[in-house]
């Protein structure tokens, strides 16, 4: 009774009353065809049992995270990203504060946080519960890190008390469900869009060189955002420990040259993102044998200029993409120097980000998108949402 392909939906049945009516959802998700695999918390199991779940979606029923036979088959991890979507119904006050505050400490909540995939919760819980300031500062929280949800509604509980509290009916669940799964808007589809990422490393021997902070955490993220637009991604990308985003393109180099080389044999694009920190000088030979301490104590290093990659390409007389941007990294006089780079590289946007706060390991950025129209406020971002703001701006730019 295994289901053939990997499920389209993972569905966590929560420890409250309306556990009967996922039965009836798990009903209707394999009537649409769609495969179902099914998760019961402990206290679910106190209200639907496994047989009853597993015999509806035609799959065996995970009930436990330390059940070795299941990892073994099918590792949490796994479980938790073979789905595309990931719906809580009912979604306990339990399971909501759990996410909201990143507990892990059963199979349900621990799929929950190690999930890459939408969650999609179906909250079910008495009016009091569902009011209660924590409750509500749970939802804002989920709401904030993208959780969508689905009631509840209003009306008579089990309980023997009125209001909102009640999980939404099935059907509403399952035309959320839907809604959910329906594929995005690919604004950038058949598009092809160059993006540079990560820091320089520019050698002073055979062992040593010079280089900078950057992670590529945000080029990285702005690649996976723009593959999921649609687009064709090429990312060209110095030394990083960042593993490839799925759909990408990736060409590894070290120096400004050889990034300067990557991206000219990489056009023409239709947008270049040049997000890479690179190196402005490189030294003016490169020792042939490893430098020695010396006598004197110091050492001189000549150094001259590397190709400016972001002017190269904003003012290319035959290849210019449509849409150019750049990025700032400024310890200070942010937007003026965001304003000027604008003007001098010939780019079209240039996302401008004070850099003195730790910005370069961090996951969160302060980042300002200044364009013809001047500059946006700034407001701190993952650097995830920052991708996803400018891949979602570069769509309504290109034409
Ligand atoms: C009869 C009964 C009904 C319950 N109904 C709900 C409910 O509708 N919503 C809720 O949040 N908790 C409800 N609870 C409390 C949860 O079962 C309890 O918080 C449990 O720890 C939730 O675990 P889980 O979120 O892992 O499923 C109910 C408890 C009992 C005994």
């Amino acid at each position: 009774m295994t289901v053939a392909s990997p499920p389209r939906i993972l569905l966590i049945v929560g420890g409250g009353i309306a556990a009967y009516k996922a039965l009836e959802l798990i009903r209707l998700i394999r009537k649409a065809g769609l495969n179902v695999r099914v998760v019961l918390t402990k206290a679910a199991q106190e209200f639907v049992t496994p047989l009853s779940a597993g015999s509806l979606s035609g799959d065996k029923v995970y009930t436990d995270l330390f059940d070795l036979t299941d990892e073994a088959e099918m590792g949490h991890i796994t479980l938790s990203r073979q789905a595309e979507l990931v719906v809580v119904a009912p979604a306990t006050a339990a399971l909501m504060a759990k996410l909201a505050t990143g507990l892990s400490d059963d199979l349900a909540s621990t799929l929950l946080l190690a999930t890459d995939k939408p969650v999609l919760m179906a909250p079910a819980m008495n009016v009091r519960m569902w009011h209660h300031a924590a409750t509500q500062r749970n939802l804002e929280t989920l709401r904030a890190d993208g959780v969508a949800f689905v009631g509840p509604d209003e009306g008579d509980m089990a309980c023997g008390e009125f209001g909102l509290g009640r999980m939404a009916e099935p059907e509403a669940i399952f035309a959320a469900i839907q809604e959910a799964l329906k594929p995005k808007a690919q604004p950038l589809k058949g598009r092809h869009v160059l993006i540079t990422a990560g820091p320089t490393f520019e050698p002073l021997d055979p062992v040593r060189g010079v280089t900078n902070r950057s992670s590529g955490k945000q080029g990285y993220a702005i690649a996976e955002a723009a593959v999921r637009a649609g687009a064709q991604v090429t990312l060209v990308s110095g030394p990083v420990n960042i593993p490839t985003p799925a759909g990408v393109e990736r060409v590894d180099v070290e120096t400004a040259q050889e990034m300067y080389d990557a991206v000219h044999s990489a056009l023409p694009a239709d947008v270049f993102i040049a997000v890479a920190a690179v190196g402005d000088w490189r030294a003016k030979e490169i020792a042939r044998d490893k430098q020695k301490k010396g006598e004197d104590g110091e050492l001189t290093i000549t150094l001259v200029k590397n190709p400016d990659i972001l002017a190269s390409v904003g003012k290319h007389e035959s290849l210019r993409p449509q849409l150019v941007v750049g990025f700032a990294a400024e310890t200070r006089n942010v937007e003026v120097y965001g304003r000027t780079k604008l003007r001098t590289k010939g780019a079209d946007v240039i996302m401008a980000n004070d850099v003195s706060k730790d910005v370069f390991e961090r996951d969160t950025t302060n980042m300002i998108l200044i364009d013809e129209s001047g500059p946006t406020n700034a407001k701190l971002l993952t650097k995830r949402e920052a991708a996803e703001d400018l891949i979602r701006y570069i769509g309504t730019r290109i034409k």
